[in-house]
């Protein structure tokens, strides 16, 4: 045992598992090796219908369900999800709110559907698999998208839902400043994007005192053009699963739910 192995708690996982991560502008799926974390076929996408509806947005799961018939399925949704039900909607239709996600997938799929927040489901794939794992201590990981999703994990546990990328800063909601679709939209700089991440993790870090932060979703592909940019006393490393922890994460805890539900079914 070295000091940075601190998720033996874990249990190990194995077989495959689909993955499916509903974003904003594209939702994409595919089955995932559970000892590797990687996916075990090539990932489909399909683009978000537009209005994102619930019952638009579960048909083109459905579809992509299918492709896959076999095995637990775990699905990632951009708002607070308890129980399967969603009680926010930043970037998605706001008939989703109040919508038992679980249960309009179960229907349509007939297969049982954990469902999850996608940055809790980058931060789970990130402390198994990825930049997070075996760090003791308090990491926070950041899916910089359409959105800033946050996960909170303490010795690879995770704390969920806690959007920390509405909390207030400089007087605006940060994620409509400092994501990656801001820097899109008002056509920043890596400079002048970077100053805006600088300010929003100084307020994380200041608040939290993590130990590790964890920088993921799509623009984490070019984490050299921004990281080191930034200057923060706690270390910050790109995601060890780039853009697809939202997938990988979401396979292993339906699998790890599916297993639980196996033990109690005895
Ligand atoms: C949502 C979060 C989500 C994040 C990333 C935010 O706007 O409130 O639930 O995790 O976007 O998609």
């Amino acid at each position: 045992m070295t000091a940075t192995t601190g998720h033996e708690g874990l249990p190990a996982l194995s077989g495959r598992a689909l993955g499916i991560d509903i974003g904003g502008s594209g939702i994409k799926g595919a089955p995932v090796d559970l000892a590797a974390g990687e996916f075990a076929e090539d990932r489909v996408r399909e683009a978000t219908p537009q209005p994102s509806t619930p019952g638009a947005v579960a048909d083109v799961v459905a579809g992509i369900a299918a492709r896959w018939p076999e095995g637990p399925l775990g699905v990632t949704f951009p708002a607070v999800i308890k129980r399967g039900v969603a009680h926010t909607a930043a970037n998605v239709d706001k008939a989703w709110i109040g919508t038992d996600v679980a249960e309009l997938l179960r229907t349509l799929t007939g297969r049982s559907v954990h469902v999850v927040n996608d940055a809790d489901a980058a931060g789970v794939a990130e402390a198994r698999y990825g930049a997070a794992k075996g760090v003791q201590g308090v990491v926070v990981v950041l899916t910089l998208g359409t959105g800033i999703g946050t996960a909170l994990l303490h010795d690879g546990v995770l704390v969920p839902n806690t959007e920390l990328g509405h909390l207030e800063v400089d007087g605006h909601d940060a994620e409509t400043k400092a994501s990656d679709a801001a820097r899109d939209r008002e056509d920043l700089s890596w400079k002048d994007w970077a100053k805006r991440l600088q300010r929003y993790l100084e307020t994380v870090e200041a608040l939290l005192q993590p130990d590790l932060l964890v920088v993921g979703g799509g623009v984490s592909k070019k984490s050299e053009k921004f990281l080191p940019l930034l200057d923060l006393r706690t270390p910050v490393v790109p995601a060890g699963l780039l853009n697809s922890a939202g997938i990988v994460g979401a396979a292993a805890l339906a699998a790890e739910a599916a297993a639980a539900e196996g033990a109690s079914a005895g």
